[in-house]
Parts: C-alpha cells; sequence; structure tokens
C-alpha cells in the first residue's frame, strides 16, 4: 500500500510537517547547541518510546545512560576529551549541547535468550563468538535512530558521534558494567542556528539511488 501511495504521489509536499518522510528529509547532524535544557521528564519519555524499536528475539538488551544535569555532561567530556583537547575541540558548540545519551548493547541478554528452547536450534546461545552479526548493537542502532526521529519532532536535533578508545574511561565513570557494548553517544539538544558548523562528512555528496538501491539482481540497470 505505501509503495502504491509513493508511486502516485506527485511530489513530497503534501505531507505533514511532522511525517517521518519529512524529518528524513531534513535531519542533519547538528554540531552547535544552545544552552538550553529540555522540559523536566521529556528524555525519559523519548527513551521510552525509542525502546519501542524491534529487538532481535525479543531479548529487549539495549539499554541506555542518560547524562543531562550540567555536572554529569561536564564529566562526560573531560572523561572522553580530557581538559586541553576539550579546549582546541574543532566543535565547541557540541559540548554545549544540554543531554548526552550512550545506548548500550548487553550481550549476555541475547546469548542468555538464544539459549531457550524456541531458539537454541541455533549455536547463538553459545557465545558472543557466534554472532556473525552482534544483534545488541543492530538493535541499539535501531533504538538510536529512533531517538533522533523523536527528538526532531520535539524540535531538537542531535549528533551521533562514536566513543573508540574512549569508551572504557566513560563505562568506568559512569560505573556501567564492563560486559555492555556502547553504540558511540548521541548528542542531544536545540541547535544553535546562528552558528552551525559543517563537519567535512557531511559535505559529502549523496551516493545517487540506482548505485545503491539494487532492483531484482545486483548489476541491474
Ligand atoms: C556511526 C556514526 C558515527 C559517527 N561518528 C562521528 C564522529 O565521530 N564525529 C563526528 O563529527 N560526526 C560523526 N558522525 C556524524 C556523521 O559525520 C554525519 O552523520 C554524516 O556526515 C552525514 O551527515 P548528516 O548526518 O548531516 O546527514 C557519525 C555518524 C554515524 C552514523
Amino acid at each position: 500500500m505505501v509503495g502504491q501511495w509513493l508511486k502516485i504521489s506527485k511530489n513530497w509536499s503534501d505531507i505533514s510537517k511532522n511525517s517521518v518522510a519529512e524529518i528524513l528529509n531534513q535531519r542533519r547532524a547538528c554540531r552547535s547547541f544552545l544552552n538550553r535544557r529540555p522540559p523536566e521528564g521529556l528524555i525519559l519519555e523519548l527513551v521510552d518510546k525509542a525502546r519501542r524499536t524491534p529487538t532481535a528475539g525479543n531479548s529487549q538488551g539495549v539499554e541506555f545512560l542518560i547524562l543531562q544535569e550540567e555536572d554529569e555532561v561536564e564529566d562526560f567530556w573531560s572523561t572522553s576529551l580530557g581538559e586541553k583537547d576539550k579546549k582546541s575541540f574543532s566543535f565547541p558548540g557540541l559540548l554545549e549541547a544540554p543531554v548526552l545519551v550512550v545506548p548500550f548493547g548487553v550481550p549476555a541478554l541475547y546469548i542468555d535468550r538464544y539459549r531457550e528452547r524456541d531458539k537454541n536450534y541455533t549455536t547463538l546461545g553459545r557465545g558472543e563468538e557466534e554472532w556473525k552479526v552482534p544483534y545488541w548493537l543492530t538493535d541499539a542502532a535501531f533504538a538510536t535512530m529512533a531517538l533522533q526521529l523523536l527528538a526532531i519532532e520535539n524540535n531538537m536535533e542531535s549528533c551521533f558521534v562514536g566513543l573508540f578508545d574512549r569508551e572504557e574511561r566513560i563505562k568506568e565513570k559512569f560505573e556501567v558494567p564492563k560486559t555492555h557494548e556502547a553504540l558511540g553517544v548521541l548528542i542531544l539538544g536545540y541547535p544553535d542556528r546562528q552558528n552551525q558548523v559543517e563537519g567535512a562528512s557531511q559535505k559529502r555528496k549523496r551516493r545517487p539511488l540506482k548505485e545503491v538501491a539494487h532492483q531484482g539482481r545486483w548489476n541491474s540497470q
């Protein structure tokens, strides 16, 4: 049905402002935020919605570290970058964001789930090394994307960045179990439109649809 509707739709102008299609059209990573906090309770409400995205075997092994008190956010950046790098950071407006959400995948919850009777025909219950695709990170990414869309619906913007070697320091600082795997960090807040900066990667052109959508077979024309 949706496909049919898309075909007959002449343009996107009849799509309402907050439709998923419109939000995806508008969405860009934001690297400069106002020092303005979201209403009390909003972020938790959005995380509650975002966690309704699918999880493999309904394992529900995605958890979130939510930092929105000023000292928590400050601690995150000091731990992540260190005081010296914080001063020379290329996107100072990013550090103004009032909210940080670090989504974690919990491998043990997936392994336990796939050891249950209806799933133990797979070998996935044997341990992490059996998982060609670590579904805990797949599911964490689904939830994180939902959170980004929900943020836009609530007039906020976001930027997702990786943690790399900072992950262990952050886990230790915020007492996250060592076994949990961070996806990265979603930086959230209200955009500072006067001081927007574009990251180098953002300047890259979008690849043509025909290069990425392979219809029927890989080398179709
Ligand atoms: C998995 C992932 C990791 C990213 N890591 C970084 C990062 O470390 N630093 C950064 O400035 N942006 C990072 N980004 C943001 C991308 O650079 C940005 O989304 C991309 O350039 C496309 O721009 P757009 O989001 O505005 O469409 C990351 C995005 C994703 C999805």
